[in-house]
C-alpha cells in the first residue's frame, strides 16, 4: 500500500510539475518570452550586480534571459550583442549603453521588429526605438555631491577661499550632463564669486571628463594636476576634489595618497555607487562620501516595466519632462539616490543586506 502511494505520488509530480503560475514546466520553457539584457562592462562592480540582479529577477518572473556584457566597455561588441538579441527573437531588450549615441543604427532593426527597448541607467540617444528609460535621479546625484562639498567646506559662512578640482565621467555618457550639471548648479555661485578657485582652469564638462570612467585615467589626470599646480600636504592646499563616481574617486584618492596626503589631512573627495573599494576608502578616511544607488531597486523597476510591456499594459513612470534623447522626451522612471557617509553605511549597506560586514572588512 505504502509502495503504491509512493508510486502514485511520483506519477503525479512527473506528469504535472505545476509552476506557481499554473503552467507546466514544458509549456513554461516553450512559451516563456525572452528578454535581452546588454550591460557595458564586467570590470566595474556595479554592472555585474545590475546584470545578475536583472537576470535573477527576470527569471523569477518567468522570462528567459540573454544577458551579455560588452567585454570591457567595447562599443562594437555591444552593437553586435544587441544585434544578436534582435535576430535571435528577444521579445524585449534592456540596454545600459556604453556610448549613448552608438546604438542608433542597430536599434532601427528593433523598431522594425516591434521589440520594445528600455534604456537602463544611461539614456540611449538619437533613437526613436527607445520605449522607456529607468534610472536614478541623476541630477539629484550631482546636487547631493555639490551640497556635500558646500557643507564640508563650510562655504556658506567662511570668508576665505578654497581650492578645488573637478572630475566627471565618460564624455559619451549622458548621465554626466546631469551629474556634473547638478553639482555645478550648487557650486557655481562660489566659483563665480571667487570663493572656489579651480587652479587648473579646467572647468567645463569636456575638460574634466574621464574616458570610460577609468580609475587609471582619473589617477593620471590627478597626478598631472598635482604636479602642475603644486598641490600637496606641504605645498599648495587642495580642499576638495569633486568626483562624479567611485571609479574616478578611487583614481584621485590613489594620486593623493602618492602625493603624501593621509586620513588626517585628506581633501574632501566625493563619489557615487558605494563600490566596495570606495566604501573601504571611506572607512579609512580617504574618500569622504558616496551616493548609494541600490541596484536591486533599479532592477526591480525594470523587471516590472518589462512585465507590463509583455502583458500589453503601460509601465509606471514618474518623469515625462527631463530626458530628451534627441527624438523627443523618453518616458522615465527615476529611482531615488541616497547620500552615504561612514555615519549611515552600516544601516544602508549592511542592514539592508546589500553587503556583508566581511565584504567591507568590518
Ligand atoms: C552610472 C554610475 C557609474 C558610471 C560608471 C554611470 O552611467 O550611472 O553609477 O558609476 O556610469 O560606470
Amino acid at each position: 500500500m505504502k509502495k503504491l502511494l509512493t508510486m502514485l505520488l511520483i506519477a503525479v509530480i512527473a506528469t504535472t510539475s505545476v509552476f506557481a503560475n499554473g503552467q507546466t514546466e514544458s509549456s513554461t520553457a516553450k512559451d516563456a518570452k525572452k528578454v535581452g539584457v546588454s550591460m557595458p562592462t564586467k570590470s566595474l562592480q556595479r554592472w555585474n550586480q545590475d546584470g545578475s540582479n536583472m537576470k535573477a529577477k527576470l527569471e523569477a518572473a518567468g522570462y528567459k534571459v540573454d544577458l551579455q556584457y560588452a567585454g570591457d566597455n567595447d562599443i562594437p561588441t555591444q552593437v553586435n550583442q544587441v544585434e544578436n538579441m534582435i535576430m535571435s527573437g528577444c521579445d524585449a531588450i534592456v540596454i545600459a549603453a556604453i556610448d549613448g549615441s552608438a546604438l542608433t543604427e542597430v536599434l532601427i532593426e528593433a523598431k522594425e521588429e516591434n521589440i520594445p527597448v528600455i534604456a537602463y541607467d544611461r539614456l540611449i540617444m538619437n533613437s526613436d526605438a527607445v520605449s522607456y528609460y529607468a534610472t536614478f535621479d541623476n541630477y539629484q546625484v550631482g546636487t547631493i555631491q555639490g551640497q556635500f562639498v558646500e557643507n564640508a567646506l563650510n562655504l556658506k559662512s567662511r570668508t576665505d577661499s578654497v581650492n578645488m578640482e573637478f572630475f566627471t565621467g565618460a564624455p559619451d555618457d549622458n548621465n554626466c550632463v546631469f551629474f556634473f550639471g547638478g553639482a555645478i548648479d550648487v557650486l557655481k555661485p562660489y566659483i563665480t564669486s571667487g570663493q572656489i578657485n579651480i587652479l587648473s582652469g579646467q572647468t567645463t564638462r569636456a575638460q574634466v571628463s574621464t574616458p570610460n570612467w577609468s580609475t587609471e585615467e582619473a589617477q593620471k589626470r590627478m597626478e598631472n594636476l598635482i604636479t602642475s599646480n603644486g598641490y600637496g600636504p606641504e605645498g599648495t592646499k587642495l580642499d576638495a576634489v569633486l568626483c562624479s563616481n567611485d571609479s574616478t574617486a578611487q583614481g584621485v584618492t590613489n594620486a593623493l595618497i602618492e602625493a603624501g596626503y593621509t586620513a588626517e589631512n585628506f581633501p574632501v573627495v566625493t563619489g557615487q555607487d558605494c563600490d566596495i573599494p570606495s566604501v573601504k576608502n571611506m572607512i579609512a578616511g580617504t574618500q569622504s562620501m558616496s551616493v548609494f544607488k541600490d541596484t536591486r531597486t533599479l532592477a526591480d523597476k525594470v523587471v516590472t516595466m518589462v512585465d507590463s510591456l509583455m502583458k500589453g499594459s503601460e509601465p509606471e513612470i514618474n518623469d515625462t519632462t527631463t530626458y530628451d534623447n534627441g527624438t523627443g522626451v523618453i518616458p522615465s522612471y527615476l529611482c531615488t539616490p541616497v547620500f552615504a557617509t561612514t555615519d549611515n553605511i552600516t544601516e544602508l549597506l549592511v542592514d539592508s543586506g546589500y553587503y556583508t560586514k566581511a565584504d567591507l572588512g568590518l
